[in-house]
């Protein structure tokens, strides 16, 4: 039995035919635990022969199988080495890894800023009726304003009935969206993609703007001031950098103001928040009454402060990135310079 049994646990080949072999020796019904069970009938002087060469006989079988698995776990990881090696002297493939574009980052930055000053934001659709973007806010048909824009208008057939469709040319219209939806009082911004038939170095046919708006009972220019240099000063970093506010016209507020900040120039190099010089950043003003009333809020219970500035420009600003035409050119040596890790 013992011969048996360890000749064929050697010549084993694989784990199941092991395990086999283990039931047929000292499995339940196997052969030693079989004749074990003899012992019971044997009288004491045979047991006391018979019983202590059964166990070691089990005991030899057991620990034959037991090494016999190790080698073979062993030989079946050696042969799995063998078909997978690996070169370590290889070069590893590197990985491309994205950066934010400093777009979505600043927008973050801003959108973060004015959350922090109880502003939520709003949205509109780039493809906008010509009402919101224009009548809506006080720019009746062949105002001079329109033309201005320089405005890319959907095409439409001769008999097309529907109002006509422009790309946005700034993000104003979403003024009237968002007092449609939620009315007053509210507090809202609207960054987003704009549009205007223009192409040079410091103007893109696409762009991005974030609008701003307010309104409540008492609102006033005051207010537009104080959230404004909140505002710079957070997002360039710098406590109490000056504004300047400029009078201006905009159809669809009364007073308008254009917006300058403080900078100067040192050594070719603009500086922001230093010196005497002055870059202009945003328009502004309180909405015109026309344009509560589109939005379907009355003018003589409410007031509001909006405005609207280009994040692009914002962009450029702070982190000196000094040709626009690049943000959107997709060159991925520039987007790995200036842009951000996520
Ligand atoms: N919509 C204006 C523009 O695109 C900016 C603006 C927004 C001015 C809100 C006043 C109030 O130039």
């Amino acid at each position: 039995l013992r011969d048996k049994y360890l000749t064929a646990i050697s010549a084993a080949s694989d784990e199941s035919g092991l395990e086999e072999l283990r039931l047929q020796a000292v499995g339940k019904k196997g052969e030693v635990s079989l004749k074990m069970r003899e012992l019971g009938k044997m009288t004491p002087d045979e047991r006391q022969v018979a019983g202590p060469k059964l166990n070691a006989l089990k005991d030899e079988i057991n620990s034959a199988l037991a090494a016999k698995k190790e080698a073979l776990a062993d030989a079946a990881l050696d042969a799995r080495l063998a078909e997978e090696w690996l070169d370590v002297t290889l070069p590893g493939r590197t990985r491309g890894k994205g950066t934010v574009h400093p777009i979505s980052q600043v927008t973050e930055e801003i959108s973060a800023i004015f959350a922090d000053l109880g502003f939520s934001v709003a949205e509109g659709p780039q493809i906008e009726n010509d009402w919101y973007n224009f009548d809506a806010l006080n720019i009746p048909p062949h105002h001079p304003a329109r033309q201005e824009f320089d405005t890319f208008y959907m095409h439409r057939d001769a008999d097309d009935e529907r109002a006509p469709h422009v790309l946005r040319t700034h993000t104003s219209p979403v003024q009237i969206r968002a007092m449609e939806k939620t009315g007053a009082p509210i507090r809202v911004i609207a960054p987003g993609r704009v549009y205007r038939s223009d192409y040079d170095q410091t103007h893109t046919p696409m762009f991005h703007q974030i609008e701003g708006m307010a309104i409540g009972k008492d609102i006033s220019m005051a207010n537009l001031k104080w959230v404004l240099e909140e505002f710079f000063a957070a997002f360039f970093g710098i406590e109490g950098i000056k504004t300047r506010f400029r009078a201006s016209h905009f159809p669809f507020t009364e007073p308008s103001a254009e917006v300058d900040i403080q900078c100067s120039w040192v050594d070719g190099q603009l500086r922001i928040g230093e010196g005497d010089g002055w870059m202009e950043v945003l328009g502004s003003g309180m909405m015109h009454p026309k344009v509560l009333q589109a939005g379907g809020v009355d003018p003589e219970e409410y007031q509001g402060f909006a405005f609207g500035m280009g994040i692009d420009r914002l962009a450029m600003l702070k982190y000196g990135i000094p040709d626009l035409r690049a943000f959107f050119d997709s060159d991925l040596r520039w987007l790995r310079h200036y842009g951000f890790n996520p």
